[in-house]
């Protein structure tokens, strides 16, 4: 498949971008709002994977033509800009595009990290209504910690939550995850239970932030 990962310069498209590169045959287009920092970063990942013994092409382009070319569109960017990059690159998507979103909104406090969610309940919520008719959406990568992504170093053992209201495409999406190695993936439900797995993020990063000698949490459920 073709993957294209919107924002794919940043922490957690970077991470995505290499596991895939790395463990998968999947094709990764990094995208940008500028073409020139997209192609910059699909280069340097392409060296990382090279010096790796991986050498695989991985395209950038701006994001209304990485999104244009893929199967998969993943939003890896701000949670407050999920609906305005769907809006950016709407024209180029069709009902056989699936959009993931890994978007968690949080607010920080004195006391740590908490749950900020949009009014429409949940980030994948409100992608999910800004989506074109017909393109589903998937929550999913929610509770992965990118710098843990990036290394690919670390062994991953996570797993990692599914939330859709579209069946084949969480299906879908569930076999891009799991061609990562060391994730698993599990079925969450519909998006009207996204809010209960977006708020894990803030929890694991309390968790991370509060306890020595624990960095980039993730969860395995048994
Ligand atoms: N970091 C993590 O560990 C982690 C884990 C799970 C989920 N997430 C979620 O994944 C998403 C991305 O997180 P991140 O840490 O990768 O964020 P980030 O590094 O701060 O930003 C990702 C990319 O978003 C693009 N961007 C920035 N401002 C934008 C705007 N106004 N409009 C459109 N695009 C914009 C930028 O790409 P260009 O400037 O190249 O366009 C940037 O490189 C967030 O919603 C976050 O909640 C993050």
């Amino acid at each position: 498949m073709r993957i294209a990962l919107l924002g794919g310069t940043g922490d957690i498209g970077e991470g995505l971008a290499l596991r895939w590169a790395f463990h998968s045959d999947h094709e990764v287009i990094v995208g940008s709002r500028d073409p020139d920092r997209a192609r910059a970063k699909a280069d340097e990942y392409e060296t990382e994977l090279s010096s790796r013994g991986r050498d695989v092409t991985v395209n950038g382009f701006v994001n209304e033509m990485a999104a244009d070319r893929a199967d998969v569109v993943v939003l890896s960017v701000p949670p407050a800009h999920v609906t305005d990059t769907i809006a950016s690159v709407a024209d180029g998507l069709d009902a056989g595009t699936i959009l993931v979103s890994p978007a968690v909104a949080i607010e920080r406090d004195d006391e740590g990290f908490h749950y900020d969610p949009p009014p429409a309940g949940s980030v994948t919520a409100e992608a999910a209504w800004a989506a074109p008719d017909g393109v589903p959406v998937v929550g999913a990568f929610h509770n992965l910690a990118a710098d843990r992504l990036a290394n690919l170093d670390v062994e991953l053992a996570a797993d990692t939550l599914l939330v859709g209201d579209d069946r084949d495409a969480k299906g879908t999406v569930r076999l891009l995850a799991e061609a990562i190695e060391g994730v698993r993936a599990l079925d969450a439900g519909g998006v009207a239970n996204a809010p209960e797995v977006e708020s894990l993020t803030p929890l694991l990063i309390n968790i991370a932030r509060f306890n020595r000698g624990m960095y980039d949490v993730v969860v395995e459920f048994t």
